[in-house]
């Protein structure tokens, strides 16, 4: 039996990113995309973060896990 404290800093998903802030919130204007496809970190894992760096591939090679980016697509008109 693990006290209750123990068990949840065993299910982090952040593991280092912005850890002196009580949450991560990362706010993006639509209106200032500049590519048509920008990927958005959800693993917690990228380097570039909030942006995906492809580290969600050791990730899910290492975990087991399926996790992925967030794929935001810009219509050009
Ligand atoms: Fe986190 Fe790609 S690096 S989803």
């Amino acid at each position: 039996f693990l006290p209750k404290k123990k068990k949840q800093r065993d299910c982090l998903i952040n593991l280092k990113i912005q850890k002196e802030n009580p949450k991560v919130v990362n706010e993006i204007d639509i209106e200032d995309l500049r590519s048509t496809n920008v990927c958005y970190c959800r693993c917690w894992r990228s380097k570039t973060f909030p942006v995906c760096d492809k580290s969600h591939i050791k990730h899910n090679e290492l975990t087991g896990d399926n996790v992925g980016p967030l794929i935001l697509k810009k219509k050009i008109l």
